[in-house]
């Protein structure tokens, strides 16, 4: 469920006319609903009753400072995977005590950020990681909290490239080796062994393959409590959000109208699935979910520029580019596309929607139909508020996008669109080619 819906024919974020905010920011522009991360945040927090739940948002999805605020005042603790995210965190005006450190390749410049800003734990991925993150705590004089990510080898069922919990993926220690990992770390001086941690895949939209990773990694969970007092389980993200129908599925009738088996993964079917697999462990349970947060809680709005008929095909050129949100050319992804201003007496149109950058991956949708627009009218990508803005670059010269925050029937700019002087800043041309 989300805040973006018709009023009248007018796209509205909560209360707050969308095409408002693009006359006044230019586009292409990100916005977020900031009562649709409170509701996924409640959600999902709520979802295992009975069970010490510690929510840790994953900024990669989103990792707007304003909306990393807006996740700690509300009890959210962070999975962070460098320094730099450390940073953001921080700068947000948040602290790092209810927060992990994930990623396979931390350099000791990270992990010494991370114990000295004092992280909850490290999320150990291999065991030179583990020796490193040994010899960092050993030189500030201090133990560190680690976990070891365990890779249960289970299918996520999910798009190849967004997969983590294969054998053959380069996350985690196989399941087969943890035993002997936790029994090295248990023989390092300078580290505390906190918990265990798995993450299988991302956009997952059934619960089959998260009972299947559980259910392997349960006996170890155990084991190492007896062994090592662990007190944390990890779950890691991963829950999907819905891209198809992303509009209709804000509304509560979506969901109520489609049969039960064919319902998208919800977090209260999630914490139903396995509530009672993790609660006879008895241990706190970590979340660490960045698409469910933030996914359905942005969109990103373009400009029309052209509409371009052409010979059995249509092109409809907009001012957002691959290079504003890549998701449909790295994965073939599928974005909603809708009309700020809706008119049902327009014809539908079929076209390729293309961005302006010179490639032809650049293209959002192919043989798309939707309703017939033109030049200067603006559209909306749905279901864009996770790995969008993150994922942003400047190829073609052109500058990351802007971003703002909508709050009831209030928006504000949170993050200006990018100037030439900021993306040439570092820039040099030397004296001897003068
Ligand atoms: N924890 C770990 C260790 C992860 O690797 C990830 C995501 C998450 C948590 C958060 O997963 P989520 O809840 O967002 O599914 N750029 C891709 C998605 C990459 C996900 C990477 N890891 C996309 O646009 O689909």
């Amino acid at each position: 469920m989300h805040r973006f819906h018709y009023v009248g024919n007018t796209l509205q974020c909560e209360s707050v006319d969308l095409a408002a905010v693009a006359r006044l920011y230019g586009t292409p522009t990100y916005v977020y609903s900031a009562a649709t991360v409170e509701d996924n945040y409640r959600r999902l927090a709520g979802s295992l009753g009975g069970v010490d739940v510690q929510l840790c948002y994953a900024l990669k999805a989103n990792a707007s400072l304003a909306l990393l605020r807006l996740l700690a005042n509300l009890g959210a603790g962070f999975d962070l995977v460098s320094g730099g995210e450390l940073r953001r965190v921080l700068a947000a005006g948040a602290k790092v005590d209810r927060s992990v450190f994930a990623g396979v390749g931390k350099t000791e410049a990270e992990i010494r950020l991370a114990l000295e800003s004092g992280i909850f734990a490290l999320h150990a991925e291999s065991e030179p990681e583990l020796a490193r993150i040994n010899h960092v705590a050993g030189q500030l004089g201090r133990k560190a909290p680690v976990a070891i990510r365990v890779n249960p080898d289970v299918d996520a069922k999910t798009h190849a490239k967004i997969t983590t919990g294969r054998s053959e993926n380069k996350f985690g220690i196989p399941l087969k080796a943890a035993v002997a990992a936790y029994a090295m770390a248990a023989k390092l001086p300078h580290l505390e062994i906190k918990g265990v941690q798995m993450h299988i895949g991302s956009q997952l939209t059934e619960v089959g393959p998260f009972v299947e990773a559980v259910e392997k990694i349960a006996p170890l969970a155990r084991q190492l409590q007896r062994d090592y007092a662990i007190s944390y389980f990890s779950l890691g993200g991963g829950i999907g959000v819905v891209y198809q129908d992303a509009l209709a599925s804000g509304g509560q009738a979506w969901w109520n109208a489609l049969p039960a088996e064919r319902r998208p993964l919800t977090p209260e079917a999630y914490g139903a699935a396995l509530t009672p697999l993790l609660q006879p462990l008895g241990l706190k349970l970590l979340l660490e979910p960045g698409r469910f947060m933030v996914g359905n809680a942005g969109v990103l709005l373009s400009r029309v520029e052209y509409l371009k008929r052409g010979q059995g095909k249509n092109f409809l050129i907009l001012d957002a580019g691959m290079n504003d949100l890549v998701r449909p050319a790295v994965y073939d992804a599928y974005h909603e596309i809708v009309p700020l201003q809706r008119d049902t007496s327009r014809r539908a149109l079929k076209a390729d929607i293309v961005g302006p950058v010179c490639e032809s991956t650049d293209c959002f949708a192919r043989d798309r139909t939707l309703q017939e627009v033109g030049e200067g009218e603006y559209v909306a990508f749905m279901s864009a508020g996770a790995y969008g803005y993150v994922m942003a670059n400047r190829y073609n010269t052109r500058p990351l996008p802007a971003e703002v925050l909508v709050h009831g029937s209030s928006f504000e700019l949170v993050n200006a669109r990018e100037t030439f002087e900021q993306m040439t800043i570092g820039e040099r041309v030397p004296a001897w080619l003068k």
